[in-house]
């Protein structure tokens, strides 16, 4: 089966489908029928409405879920700053001051795991570009966690959506709409808003996140690939209905907005919806299941049929985020370099590994829980050695990435780095280039007897001369 081989065994229940319309109750009957919003809810629930969209956006877009609650959302004191001196997810109100926009090629050493802070503390923003106010952009996170989440806190984000690539550790995250285990190889998208709190049964944990400011996750249009590959939509696994009752106990109700915490207190456990339907919530899936395809003649086609999930940008087929896998496939092309082509992209590109060896470096550097930034129009590809082995293997079927899982956060956007990504966690490579692409060196040989046609004809003796229109620029003739 193509799923992947957990050394955790899963503990919860799921309801599958991409985008879906689902509905789900803990309790016989808390669901009203047909009706949204009953005067008398059943059991003396609430009724309450969580809005992922605009009320008007169109009917393809629109995400909403209703919840049916022991308490509404709303019953808590007010939120009051908490640790306004040292979190910031996000440089605010100057970024141009805070943000390094560099057109060098980055690569981390591997992130250091944390055991002394929690879920809500472990954020550290690398890389990003754009506004959570203005709902535009994204940040590229690196968590690193070792404690849980107070028993009796939560935490949401106003900003955007998580998109949570589990490098090591397990998840076990509850959250309004049910509970999800995240595993390594599975990745969990947490929308923006809904309120969960982080367990770490196996220790501590580490990884990346991508923050979307903007819109959300979607699967990939599949053009004349058809209706099926990629990733399928039944894959995606959706938390059933699960709650509490708590309704007397000191709850924290922490909110990330515009990048600085905020905290609120409430007498009762925001776990305690018993009953929800709807289309907006979180996910998780298992990259295992991801079905890749690729060329079966000659060259590659773009990374782009690699991408797990995207956002897309205003323009369409532009993505503000793409969530890119580069998963254990088969190379089977003919008389092709196989690896990536060297190449300069308009998109950035944000990697990571979560385990094994990136096929396209192969020299050691790109290490699981490590990262790799290449900007806007900053070159890359393979380095050195790979394109050496490359350039000389025997062109037969073979099979790369068996045990490794690369990914990618591309963005039509320009991104920064912030002062902890270049600096304070003392992980970037000064020798990356040194490493990468100084040691390739020129192969070209001008076969004997070759003429060089880089010179036009010389025709009627006039080639370079004053008198060829040809050579001289309109305008002083
Ligand atoms: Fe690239």
């Amino acid at each position: 089966m193509p799923t992947t081989n957990f050394s955790t065994a899963e503990k919860y229940r799921y309801q599958n489908g991409f985008n879906s319309y689902h509905e789900t109750e803990a309790v016989e009957g808390a669901l009203p029928i047909a009706a949204n919003s009953p005067q008398k809810p059943s059991y003396g629930l609430y009724n309450e409405k969580l809005s992922g969209t605009a009320f008007t956006a169109p009917r393809s877009e629109n995400q909403q879920t209703w919840l049916y609650r022991i308490l509404p959302a709303s019953a808590h004191a007010s939120f009051e700053p908490r640790e306004s001196a040292t979190y910031n997810t996000n440089p605010e109100s100057k970024p141009h001051e805070k943000l390094h926009h560099i057109p060098n090629q980055l690569r981390w050493d591997p992130f250091d795991l944390d055991e002394t802070v929690d879920w809500v503390h472990s954020l550290h923003l690398v890389a990003g570009a754009g506004d959570p106010t203005m709902k535009h952009g994204i940040g590229m996170f690196i968590f690193a966690a070792g404690k849980d989440m107070d028993p009796h806190e939560a935490f949401y984000s106003a900003d955007g959506d998580f998109l949570i690539v589990l490098q090591h550790g397990v998840l076990d995250i509850q959250t309004e709409l049910g509970k999800l285990l995240v595993r390594p190889n599975e990745i969990c998208v947490i929308p923006r808003g809904i309120r969960y709190r982080v367990a770490l049964p196996q220790g501590p944990v580490r990884g990346y996140i991508l923050e979307l400011y903007q819109n959300h996750f979607t699967l990939p249009e599949l053009g004349p690939i058809g209706s099926n590959c990629l990733a399928n939509a039944r894959d995606f696994q959706v938390p059933i209905a699960s709650f509490d009752e708590d309704t007397d106990t000191p709850w924290t109700l922490l909110s990330k907005f515009s990048g600085h915490l905020f905290a609120a207190k409430q007498n009762h456990t925001p776990f305690d919806v018993v009953a929800w339907h709807g289309n907006y919530y979180p996910y998780k899936y298992d990259l295992a299941r991801f079905s890749t395809i690729g060329s079966v003649s000659f060259d590659h086609p773009d990374p782009s049929i690699y991408t797990v999930l995207t956002a897309q940008s205003d323009h369409a087929g532009t993505a503000v985020a793409d969530f890119v896998i580069f998963p254990p496939r088969w190379l089977v092309q003919e008389d092709t370099f196989r690896p990536p082509w060297y190449h300069r992209n308009t998109m950035s590109e944000f990697m990571g590994l979560i385990h094994g060896q990136y096929d396209a470096k192969t020299g050691g550097g790109f290490q699981p829980a490590g990262a790799s930034l290449h900007n806007v129009m900053s070159a890359h590809g393979p380095d050195a050695t790979t394109h050496e082995k490359a350039s000389n293997a025997e062109l037969t079927p073979v099979k790369v990435g068996e045990g490794s899982m690369a990914f990618m956060f591309e963005s039509c956007l320009m991104v920064g780095v912030t002062e902890w990504g270049l600096k304070k966690c003392k992980k970037v490579q000064e020798d990356y280039n040194a490493e990468s692409w100084e040691p390739l060196r020129p192969h070209f040989k001008l076969p004997e007897g070759k003429k060089i046609k880089n010179d036009l004809p010389d025709v009627k003796g006039t080639n370079g001369t004053v008198g060829d229109k040809r050579q001289v620029p309109h305008w002083t003739s």
